[in-house]
């Protein structure tokens, strides 16, 4: 017998340092704070690009655009069975080597459109055409420009940065661990979303990194599975806060009653409205006491990345910032192949639930930016289920400085 939850716990008392004033909107409006992060976090940091799945095969490719660091980068699988990261910039006169209707492909090499130089898929030049007509070229640098890359449980990551300043494993850290182990590889199966919206994109990042919202959000619909009456808040357990990521686990009522349809589809599998079954699918580090509230760990990897786990599927989502107040949203849920017709309709079921909330979740995001950026609202009053929004503007102020160096500035100012 596992002991009840203490539901209405304060984390704050496990992370003193945090705070409990009121946290500034500026990040969320400011051009000027934007600049500081492409900077300082997204041109620095391990941000991930992809899943190995996406090449199987040498030669296949595709193409992730960073816009915030004004960078297009090439993962390709070469025939070495490795898979590497470039610039997508052609080493002559710098066009974009793949342009953006083939983003995703099998090539046996990147062949330029401008004058056809040519590249091998580890990136050393293959052919310059009428080569003879330039002043010693010194092939061997002119490779395509590499781009720091590093794998974690399947995950592709990439780091701008010339010279990152610490491994991904090191990055990732202790949550890495934690999520270690999950059979991600067996949930090949991924149905995505994207989105291009009219909000910073803390704003998309912050509305999935609370339960706060459940009750009124998603209080018709899937919400339902999601508070009883020991919590009728939703409140998360199990929080932990990292030096830069953070994670808690979502609830889940044990007692609630699918729709008809919900348990035809819960005979198959373990849909996403279904407490309590599959625990021992998790690794023995997740949800250690296998405890039927257990719903998904939502775990968010600085800067801009989602992971979320439970039996039977796991989920992310992904804010790509295009501007301070546009962002593109990627939403993705990934399911093992169905083995039967049965699995099938569970998945089919499940992925749809969890399809609409994540409508009903992006469906205030544009809403509350304009709010924002009118300016009324200066500072954010934060409850203790919102610690993980908490947390985020400490961790990106601490890359970021935009308030400690206005501080230093109204110092030395005196
Ligand atoms: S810019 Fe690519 S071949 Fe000239
Ligand atoms: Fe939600």
């Amino acid at each position: 017998m596992t002991a009840p939850i203490d539901f209405d716990r304060l984390w704050i008392k496990d992370y003193p340092d945090l705070g409990t004033g009121p946290v500034s909107t500026e990040p969320c409006i400011s051009a000027e704070y934007f600049e500081a992060e492409r900077e300082r976090v997204f041109s620095k940091v391990w941000l991930k690009a992809g899943r190995v799945e996406q090449l199987p095969n040498p030669g296949d490719y595709f193409v992730l655009d960073i816009a915030i660091c004004k960078a297009s980068v090439i993962l390709v699988r070469g025939n070495d069975g490795q898979i590497r990261a470039f610039h997508n910039v052609c080493m002559h006169r710098g066009n974009k080597l793949i342009w953006d209707h083939e983003k995703t492909g099998n090539l046996r090499s990147f062949s330029c459109r401008f004058h056809g130089w040519s590249f091998a898929l580890d990136g050393s030049v293959r052919a310059v055409p009428d080569e003879k007509m330039f002043y010693s070229l010194d092939k061997d640098n002119c490779g395509l420009r590499p781009v720091a890359l590093d794998q974690w449980e399947g995950f592709l990551f990439i780091n701008l940065d010339p010279q990152p300043k610490e491994t991904l494993k090191a990055f990732l850290g202790d949550l890495g661990e934690h999520l270690s182990g999950y059979p991600y590889a067996e949930h090949s199966n991924c149905y995505s979303y994207r989105a291009e919206l009219n909000a910073n994109w803390k704003v998309c990042l912050d509305a999935f990194s609370e339960a706060y919202h459940v009750l009124m959000v998603h209080g018709q619909t899937v919400g339902q599975a999601n508070f009883s009456r020991e919590n009728p808040m939703s409140h998360c357990f199990d929080v932990q806060l990292y030096e830069r990521h953070r994670r808690a686990v979502v609830y889940g009522n044990p007692k609630f009653q699918p729709s008809p349809t919900g348990k035809v589809a819960a005979q198959f599998g373990y849909t996403s409205t279904v407490r309590g079954r599959g625990m021992d699918t998790l690794p023995p580090q997740i949800n250690p006491e296998r405890r039927p509230e257990y719903n998904f760990n939502l775990c968010a990897i600085f800067p801009n990345f989602m992971i979320q786990v439970r039996p039977g599927e796991y989920f992310t989502h992904q804010f790509w910032p295009l501007d301070h107040n546009r962002t593109i949203w990627e939403g993705r849920n990934y399911l093992p192949p169905a083995k039967n017709a049965g699995e099938r309709f569970s998945q089919e079921y499940s992925h749809t639930v969890r399809r609409n909330a994540w409508l009903e979740d992006t469906s205030a995001m544009e809403a509350t930016h304009a709010g924002l950026s009118s300016g009324a609202l200066r500072e954010f009053q934060l409850s203790d289920p919102e610690i993980l929004v908490r947390h985020g503007y400490k961790v990106l102020e601490d890359y970021v400085g935009f308030f400690r160096e206005r501080t230093a500035r109204a110092g030395a100012a005196r």
